[in-house]
């Protein structure tokens, strides 16, 4: 199998996120109810404005869809899930400013005009290089010129730092070091999905990515990086039951702020 275009395990395809519809709440890790610090509805508030649009692109359920109809004058809130989608246009019924698309990212021209801010929050992790291109092409033609990109996305530092935490956990409960490292290898997955920073979640395997590799990958799309912030979460976001002593640098996503050249 030719694993940088395919990955063993669930595809992130139209019938996976449809299916996650059934449940989503407890299938999905919410950014926005996990990032307490506010971070990112600091930045929508900050970049809003009733005079422009902005989209959500894979909008999901709706989690950040409201906020960005409370910053800005329309918004366009675009889903590969049509199920997901329902759920997000009943979340958001209070608001009349909202439009919603079911449009793949990867695969079909955008249906609305580049506009003045995008938000796309955990949607480039799907495993597969060529869809993932063709999302993050879509979504940076996306944002008009001056126009900004907040984007979201699993870090890859913090992947392989939780898993040093999980191992140093493990050898702090009596295991030996074999035993630390192969409790801390998953399932299932390669070697070759990791060097691509592939790693799966739930089953799933997901994309996470590395700052520099966002640097450069946005910059090869015609955007400036403003700022890489670290989204952080508490430990039982990754860990059941993480004990008391587990503090220090807490695992995080990356919060991209770009604007279009
Ligand atoms: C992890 S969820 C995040 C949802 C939302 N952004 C949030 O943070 O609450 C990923 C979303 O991306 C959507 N998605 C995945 N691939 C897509 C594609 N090719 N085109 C449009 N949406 C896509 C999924 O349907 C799903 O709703």
């Amino acid at each position: 199998m030719d694993e940088t275009n395919s990955m063993p395990g669930k595809d992130m395809d139209r019938a996976y996120w449809d299916a996650v519809g059934d449940d989503y709440d407890s299938e999905i890790f919410s950014v926005r109810d996990n990032d307490t610090a506010g971070l990112v509805a600091g930045h929508i508030a900050r970049l809003g404005d009733p005079a422009h649009t902005a989209a959500d692109l894979g909008c999901g359920v709706g989690k950040f869809t409201s906020l960005l109809a409370e910053a800005f004058g329309r918004v366009h809130a675009c889903d590969l899930s049509p199920k997901l989608l329902e759920q997000a246009r009943r979340a958001c019924r209070p608001w009349n400013n909202i439009d919603f698309f079911q449009t793949d990212l990867g695969r079909e021209a955008h249906p609305v005009d580049p506009v003045d801010f995008v938000l796309c929050v955990n949607v480039l992790i799907m495993a597969g290089l060529d869809a993932r291109m063709s999302a993050l092409r879509a979504v940076t033609a996306q944002v008009k010129q001056g126009g900004h990109l907040l984007l979201v996305t699993p870090s890859t530092e913090s992947m392989l730092y939780t898993q040093f935490r999980r191992i140093d956990w493990c050898l702090r409960e009596g295991m030996n070091c074999d035993e630390a490292i192969r409790d801390s290898v998953p399932a299932h997955g390669s070697v070759r999905a990791l060097h691509q920073g592939i790693r799966p979640i739930e089953g799933v395997p997901t994309k996470h990515h590395l700052k520099e590799e966002l640097l450069v990958l946005l910059r090869g799309h015609e955007m400036d990086v403003l700022s890489i912030e670290k989204l952080t979460y508490p430990w039982d976001t990754e860990f059941d039951d993480p004990p008391a002593w587990m503090e220090g640098p807490q695992p995080w996503d990356w919060l991209v702020v770009a604007q279009r050249k």
